[in-house]
Parts: structure tokens; sequence; C-alpha cells
């Protein structure tokens, strides 16, 4: 036998051999690395007459292909046996009662959107839902706010680097609006739909996160006028902060998809550092918060999504999610809601069991 035959069966009884990925590798630096005895032999065919180069290169090469196959065999092989040792002892006993040791709650934010799926189901709304990959033309056009608008800008919008493939530019959606355009577009009026949901900006601080929820309202049928719109919010409020005293002020505002627009402000009373909303903005020790953005469905809107405004009307407004549960739950600082902390979220998180409905009460 050959050298380099001797060698080979040496280098491959020894890989077979191999107990664990380190003695995997110290074989293939003792064989391969720069002081390898494999690389020590390359190194030789430079001294070699081309006559015996001819013969002893291949054979080499031979020697280094077969080793290097036999050592990534034999990783493969103990990499396999060690995924089936972690697998069998990370199986999981689905048989286990799920009330045997209940770990893991319910985040603050999905509660508040189960809390309102649940009071505006009773008041006979669906729940619509759009993607958080919008297309320019619905999260801003369609909404009367044109390439020009001033809105953009406040917007601090994510844009995508392609268009699609109707040339239309892709952004990370800046609120919940577009879901309006979305159903407006596919379901025939009556409409009456919230819409809750994640939405993209570029700004952050103790207040503002790039990503954060809204919840957005439409309704749209034939009469609609802003009384139904200021009793639904009210309905609204005092069912999500569970009493009878909230009082609303709707303050002429603008917004391009509504008109008129009106923000909507609660009273509320500061407590121990906290605020408590209810009461009167204008009573002693209270004042005016600001909570929400609404108004008429803009005409444009309308006719913009093929429906003739002649006939239809309607409301919308928008609200913060993450505000709403910091408001009714008492946190203060919106960056915990998504540090993934799971001491804050067992301190301010929910039964997984525990589903919020009006009769058995909102947030039990
Ligand atoms: N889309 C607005 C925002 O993100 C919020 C808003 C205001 C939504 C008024 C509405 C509305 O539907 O009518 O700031």
């Amino acid at each position: 036998m050959s050298d380099i035959e001797a060698i080979r069966a040496q280098l491959l009884g020894d890989i077979e051999a191999a107990a664990d990925a380190g003695a995997v590798e110290a074989l293939r630096v003792a064989a391969l690395g720069k002081a390898g005895s494999i690389t020590g032999l390359l190194k030789t065919l430079g001294g070699m007459s081309p006559e015996e180069r001819q013969v002893q290169g291949p054979a080499i090469h031979g020697l280094r292909e077969s080793v290097t196959a036999a050592l990534a065999a034999r990783k493969d092989v103990l990499d396999a046996a060690a995924l089936d040792v972690r697998l069998a002892a990370e199986a999981i006993d689905m048989t286990l009662p799920a009330d045997a040791a209940p770990r893991g709650s319910v985040h603050p934010v999905s509660q508040v959107m189960d809390e309102l799926a649940e009071i505006f189901a009773d008041m006979g709304f669906a729940v619509a839902t759009g993607p958080e990959i919008e297309d320019d033309w619905r999260n801003f056009t369609a909404l009367n706010i044109p390439e020009t608008h001033p809105a953009r800008a406040m917007h601090d919008t994510f844009y995508f680097p392609d268009a699609n493939a109707e040339g239309q530019k892709m952004l990370l959606r800046t609120h919940t609006s577009p879901v309006q355009i979305r159903t407006m577009m596919s379901q025939e009026p009556p409409i009456r739909i919230i819409a809750p949901g994640r939405v993209y900006r570029s700004d952050s601080d103790a207040t503002h996160t790039p990503m954060f929820h809204q919840v957005e309202g439409l309704v749209i049928d034939r009469g609609i006028h802003m009384g139904h719109l200021k009793w639904t919010l009210e309905t609204f409020l005092k069912a999500y902060f569970e009493r009878d005293d909230i009082v609303l002020r709707l303050r002429p505002s603008y917004f391009p998809f509504t008109e008129p627009s009106a923000e909507v402000d609660v009273g509320y009373k500061q407590e121990k550092g906290r605020r408590i909303v209810g009461g009167n903005g204008d009573d002693e020790g209270h004042a005016w918060m600001e909570l929400l953005g609404s108004g008429m469905v803009n005409r444009r809107v309308i006719a913009n999504c093929g429906l003739d405004p002649d006939e239809w009307q309607g409301f919308a407004f928008g609200v913060g999610v993450d505000r709403l549960a910091m408001l009714k739950y008492g946190m203060d600082d919106l960056r915990a809601f998504f540090d993934g902390d799971l001491r804050w979220l067992s301190h301010y998180g929910f039964g997984a069991l525990s589903v919020p409905t009006l009769s058995g009460g909102i947030s039990a």
C-alpha cells in the first residue's frame, strides 16, 4: 500500500470513530489545517518533477477530497443524532391539562382589542382588517391626501424601495384609515365596521414607538349625521372605561378624509399621578384630554370608492389603542408595551382564559 493509501485508511478510520463535533473538527485541523498532514503533502508537489507530479498530484488531491467528504458526512451524522437527543429532551406532553399551571398572559393591547370588538359587536359593528403593507393610493390618495398634501409629511412614512405591479409606491400603513377604503370598495353599504391593527411611523420617544396600534371606525348608511357619531363614541367610551360619567367635547378640527372633522376630548381628573377619565372637563379639578379624531366621511372619499355621496353618508373615527390601554390600566411608558419583558407582562397582562364580555364585565 502506498503512503497515500495508508494515510487515507488511517484518516477515514479516525473520522468514522469521531464521537462528537469537537473530535471531527480536531481531525479536520490535523489533516487539512495550515500545518495539517494533507496540507503538508500538497506542499511537496511544488518540489517534484513534472512526471512525478502527474502521478502524485491527482492522488493527493483525491485524498483531500475523500477526507473532506468523510468529515462532512460524519458531521451530518453527529448533528442529526444531537438533534434527536434534543427533540427527545424537549418533547411536550400535549395531554397535560391546560389548567395545570397557566403561564403566559394576554398582552394589554390584545386585551383592549378584544374589549373593543366586544363593545362594538354589541352595537352591530363587524371587525375588518387590512394589510400592514399598503399602497400609496389607499393609505393617502383615496383618503383625499394627494401627493403634495402636508399631511403626508406629518405621517413620517416608511416607504419600500420598489413600486408594486401597478406602479404604486408601497409603504407600511401609517394609520388604519386605508381599511375604510378597502371596506367601501369590497362591501355594499350599509357598513358598520371597526378595524383594529398595527400602524407604523418613523418616530420614537417615550410616547411614540415606530409601530403602534390604532382602531378605525366606519359607518356608511343613508341619513347618517354627527349625532350618530357622538352617540356611538359616548356609548363606546362608557362601556370601555366602565363608568357612566364620561363627558365628551367635540372640537372642530381638520382631517382630509372627513368634513366636517372633530377632535374628541374627554373630561378627566388627575389622581395620584394618574389620569382618571370621567367627569366634565370644565368642572373644578377636571381638565380635557384629546382622545380621538373623527368626522363625517368626506364626499370625495365616498366617491373615490365608487359610491354615490348623495346617497351614502357616514362617519369615521380613529383612536390609538395603546393610549386607550395606558389610560384604562394606568401604564405610563409606551415603550414597555413592546419590550417583551415577562415581568411587565405578568404585572399588566390578563388571564388567557378570561374573555371580555359585556355581561360578565368588560375587563374582568
Ligand atoms: N387617521 C388619523 C390618524 O392616524 C386618525 C383619524 C382621524 C381617523 C379622523 C379617522 C378620522 O377615521 O375620522 O391620525
